[in-house]
């Protein structure tokens, strides 16, 4: 019997492991520290229902309508606003509206490479970046990140028998997987090797809104705004989905103009534009400044679990296990400092009921197989408690045999 043969690209593209991981997260009793989900108890599903009925009472036909693919202006406007919060001067014509961040991600990175192309990414990175990568076949190439973030002078010795990378991409704040911050010193060190090596740099921003202790720092595009020539060469990616509801699917780009419009034209093509009803939603929920209480909370919560997870991982491993407190975001990355191969252990501890990712999912290339990746935001301190003492549990078991 003959079978269909499918594209080079959709057999280049795995399953993602971590989504593998989250079948086992629905079983009964189990305790994920795996998936990155926001917490649903903390939806600020009143304030969104209110929205959502000012929608239908004031602009249902317009909302339940076709839109235009670079967003709804009431929601762009909007979006003007946060990055004014954010530190940077943007107008609403330069922000594009996606469905969600992984959209706008997918869109530049389409705008920019060709098979072959080489992308810099952070080592270890966020997973689903490197998928689209992949799919349009570009090679990455990696810099490590310490606690500060992306180790920015490593792209002063990329290895000379490769091309130049056309696109750096990195998560800026509180990053998936490595919880780590970018200081400002490394990002204007970034802006300027940006210019300076003409090399497309791609700020990704999800979590920064997440901050529960400290200062936030400034996205790459406001202190381009500095550096002569810097604005061509640095773009901001960011989302409603861990502010606000990842089921809303929105997102937003701020991009220059000739990047914008070739995203704009892809857009046309891959969905004609994001739903005009939920960006309609999103629009008035902003405006009704529910936002930032919603902040508030939610950075409460998940500030106290941060610190619960944190004292029961130093509790139970001491100084087996390295890993930096978060000071924001959704996730504790660490590494046993004792060789433990964190993929072994999963395979224990799910058995005991709990399960996290290993960390060698995230790397480009040579794995570090002793990093973890903990998200903590969707178990309450009890939970998380429980969870660390099964894995404890399975760390000695795999330490006995
Ligand atoms: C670093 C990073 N970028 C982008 C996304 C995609 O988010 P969304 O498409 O929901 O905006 C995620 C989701 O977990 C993420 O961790």
């Amino acid at each position: 019997m003959k079978t269909l043969t499918l594209s080079i690209a959709a057999n280049r593209t795995r399953s993602s492991d971590v989504r593998e991981l989250l079948k086992y997260a629905q079983l009964p009793g189990m305790i994920s520290l795996a998936g990155g989900l926001p917490d649903p108890a903390l939806f600020d599903v009143a304030g969104i229902d209110a929205a959502t009925a000012e929608v239908f009472a004031n602009e249902a036909r317009s909302a339940l309508q076709y839109g235009q693919t670079d967003g709804q202006v009431s929601l762009r406007e909007a979006v003007t606003g946060l990055m004014k919060q954010r530190g940077a001067n943007v107008a609403p014509e330069n922000v594009l509206i996606t469905s969600g961040s992984q959209q706008a991600l997918d869109l530049v990175a389409r705008s920019i490479l060709n098979e072959g192309d080489f992308v810099a990414v952070e080592r270890p990175s966020y997973l689903a970046a490197l998928q689209i990568f992949h799919l349009l076949g570009a090679e990455t190439v990696s810099i490590p990140v310490d606690g500060d973030g992306a180790v920015v002078d490593a792209l002063l010795s990329l290895p000379a028998d490769k091309p130049k990378p056309k696109l750096l991409y990195l998560v800026s704040n509180f990053a998936n997987p490595s919880g780590a911050t970018l200081t400002l010193a490394r990002r204007e060190k970034l802006v300027r090797w940006a210019v300076e090596n003409e090399v497309f740099v791609l700020e990704d921003d999800p979590y920064g809104a997440l901050r529960y202790r400290g200062s936030p720092e400034v996205p790459l595009v406001a202190l381009a705004e500095k550096v002569p020539g810097a604005l061509e060469w640095v773009g901001y990616l960011s989302s409603f989905s861990k502010i606000m509801a990842p089921g809303l699917r929105i997102g937003w780009a701020v991009l220059p103009a000739v990047l914008h419009d070739a995203c704009v034209r892809i857009k046309q093509a891959l969905d004609l534009h994001t739903s005009t009803f939920n960006q309609a939603i999103a629009a008035r929920y902003l405006a009704s400044g529910r936002l930032e209480s919603h902040l508030d909370t939610v950075c409460k919560v998940y500030g106290e679990r941060a610190e619960a997870l944190a004292s029961a991982l130093t509790e139970a491993f001491g100084d087996k296990l390295r890993f930096n407190r978060p000071d924001g975001g959704m996730f504790l990355w660490g590494r046993f400092e004792d060789g433990t191969n964190a993929r072994e252990l999963l395979y224990i501890a799910r058995e005991k009921g709990m399960i996290f990712v290993p960390g060698d999912v995230f790397y480009p290339d040579t794995p570090d197989t002793s990093a973890i990746r903990f998200s903590f935001v969707t178990v309450d301190n009890a939970g998380l408690l429980e969870g660390v003492k099964r894995l404890k549990a399975a760390y000695d078991e795999m330490k006995q045999s």
